[in-house]
């Protein structure tokens, strides 16, 4: 969606501080206060944006902000003739707007919330945002019953029906113009914003929801002082700091580094809206988004080219696997650090910050990752889009990877209930490649340079599955650390996954998996056992791990005979195995890898 900022009027009630200048560019507290609404449109996901003010500073405002690039968005600007209104202004929007819904804010609204998913799942009508207030006649009012559905709207009245004022911060379909064609100016000569949306009212086309943050109009002299103090409350470097140490130091510090997030996209329509807006709404802002497409056959690409431009595609006409495709991301990016994270997920606004803070602890760490719970894609695809809740559960899908003697990987965690049984940071032996952060000094640290001469992240032999445990443990071979923060939270669609651990659930489990994924992993797994297994380890290890293998391989005899001639496809790679453990670097000794190892 596109968004407008208004900017005009003659800010009147700030005379004489606005004689020479507009209201906007004044301070609050550290920077122009026309910076918090550009903040606000781009924490929810806002991206091209229109800026409207008056003829008198139009070329201030241009000097101040230039073409959106230092803010990571694109500006256009247009001149509003005199101070018609906050309607006659808005009315300039139009051709910008087309025919898609718009986000309107007003310039001297200051609010600590995002927008994120109401913009995101708006369509049609108007929607308005409403904050309980002490002195209510200062602002459009809205009266509204017990539901929050909105019963009369009125502005500036003398005596206020209700508590609630109506903010700066609007949502409106394409019908908004032709209402403002209808409207006739105000007793104070103004095409009024409240009587656009009391059209909507009367059409049953208005909604209204509150906003809980902190929110400030700084269009008086005592309101602007109070935005300067709520603003340094809200958002001074200090006080984040205190509140959230890294964040602050991150945003502040002359070094802000860069995080690409790497997404694999097959066939993803239905998942990467809610994916890429939870990613494009993150609190942290040096984040650079890439998809590679593995030859999407639906319209994964259209929507991404549509509705998220800055999002990078990198088109396969080739369904690359995991692996490659995300080394080609790697390879075709700089950053200090890499998500790699899938698409059948969403993330919490901090997810990003949160892993940084993680992973920034210690130069050591060379990947991170949080608490990832089970994401109900079928209810929230069922009808709670647009709900703060999104489907989200209380159940773990993964805290991280843990190995155990006989050199199986699961995910801690899985299936279980999140009762704060992980909310301690600590240190794991890896994490599941659905949603984690790496150092990309470690990546290239323990890089396989292939014939070609290309640097191999995750092993490119291994096209599929298994990849994410065998980078983990290269990476501790390495002598990187692995970091679990709990406060980085994300929710992950597997449906395809059995809850149960005992032998007769991973039975079932794995005859619902489709044979090319159960052979994968098979192969890969003995791949990644070839690489990374020691002849040093204990008798235990090595007890556990060949009786383990053991059972699966009469397993299979019995069950699953086909997949055996994965041993053959094993041997003829077995010289490209050798090179590529050859190539690893081997810093610390077995004793530090069978510290994870449980039984
Ligand atoms: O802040 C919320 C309030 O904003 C709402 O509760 C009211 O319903 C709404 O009318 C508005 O009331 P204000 O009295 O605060 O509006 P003001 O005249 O201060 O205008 C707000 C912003 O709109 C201003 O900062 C710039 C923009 N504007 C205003 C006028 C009159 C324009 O761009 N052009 C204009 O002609």
């Amino acid at each position: 969606m596109k968004g407008v900022i208004l900017a005009g009027g003659e800010g009147a009630r700030l005379f004489p501080s606005t004689k020479v200048t507009n209201k906007h560019l004044l301070p609050v507290f550290n920077r122009p206060m026309i910076h918090y609404p550009i903040d606000t449109l781009k924490r929810s996901g806002i991206r091209e944006i229109l800026i409207v003010t008056g003829a008198d500073h139009a070329g201030d405002f241009m000097a101040l902000l230039g073409s959106g690039s230092d803010f990571g968005v694109s500006f256009t600007y247009r001149i509003q003739d005199g101070s018609g209104g906050i309607a006659q202004a808005l009315s300039l929007a139009e051709d910008f707007a087309g025919k898609e819904p718009i986000a309107v804010i007003l310039s001297d609204n200051i609010f600590e919330d995002d927008f994120l998913e109401e913009v995101h799942y708006f369509k049609e009508g108007a929607k308005i945002f409403v904050k309980k207030v002490e002195d209510a006649s200062r602002f459009g009012v809205v009266e509204m019953d017990e539901d929050g559905t909105v019963k009369s709207l009125e502005e500036k009245p003398s005596i206020p029906k209700s508590d609630f004022a109506q903010t700066g911060f609007y949502l409106y379909d394409s019908s908004v113009f032709d209402f403002i064609r209808m409207l006739e100016p105000s007793k104070r000569g103004e095409l009024e914003i409240t009587d656009v949306n009391d059209i909507y009212l009367q059409k049953g086309q208005l909604k209204a929801s509150e906003v809980p943050g902190m929110w400030v109009d700084a269009g008086t002299h005592e309101s602007l002082l109070e935005a300067s103090i709520l603003a340094q409350e809200a958002f001074d470097p200090d006080k984040i700091r205190a509140r959230r140490p890294h964040l602050a130091d991150i945003r502040f510090s002359q070094h802000v580094p860069k995080v690409t997030v790497g997404i694999l996209t097959h066939d993803s329509e239905k998942y990467i809206e809610p994916c890429l807006t939870s990613l494009l709404g993150q609190d942290y802002e040096n984040i650079e988004i890439v998809v590679l497409d593995n030859n999407s056959a639906d319209h994964t690409i259209d929507l991404i080219e549509e509705q998220f431009k800055d999002v990078q595609i990198i088109e396969s006409l080739e369904n690359l696997g995991f692996a490659r495709s995300h080394n080609e991301i790697l390879r075709n990016t700089e950053s200090d650090f890499y998500a790699c994270v899938n698409a059948d997920m969403i993330f919490e606004p901090n997810f990003i910050s949160e892993l940084l803070k993680s992973i920034e602890q210690k130069p050591i760490y060379g990947s991170s990752g949080g608490k990832i719970k089970r994401w109900d894609f079928e209810s929230f695809s069922k009808g709670l889009k647009g709900t703060r809740e999104m489907g989200k559960t209380n159940f773990l899908d993964s805290v991280g990877l843990r190995i155990l003697k006989s050199h199986r990987f699961e995910d801690i965690g899985q299936g279980e209930v999140d009762c704060g049984q992980f909310d301690s940071p600590r240190e794991v032996f890896g994490i599941s490649g659905a949603a984690v952060m790496y150092r990309r000094k470690a990546l290239e640290d323990t890089a396989f340079v292939n014939e070609e001469g290309e640097k191999e992240y995750f092993d490119e032999s291994m096209f599929m599955y298994k990849e994410d445990v065998d980078l983990a443990y290269r990476l501790q071979w390495a002598g990187w650390k692995c970091h679990y923060i709990p406060q980085a939270v994300s929710y992950h669609d597997r449906t395809a996954t059995s809850l149960g651990r005992k032998p007769l659930d991973i039975l079932r489990n794995r005859s619902k998996k489709p044979k090319a994924i159960n052979r994968l992993s098979y192969l890969n797994h003995q791949i990644l056992l070839e690489k990374n297994f020691s002849e040093d380890f204990s008798t235990k290890v090595r007890g556990a791990t060949f009786w383990y293998n053991f059972k699966v391989f009469l397993y299979l005899l019995v069950f699953e005979t086909e997949l055996l001639s994965e041993w053959w496809r094993f041997f003829r790679m077995r010289s490209q195995i050798s090179e590529r453990k050859r190539a690893m670097p081997r810093r610390v000794s077995k004793a530090e890898i069978e510290k994870f190892m449980e039984s």
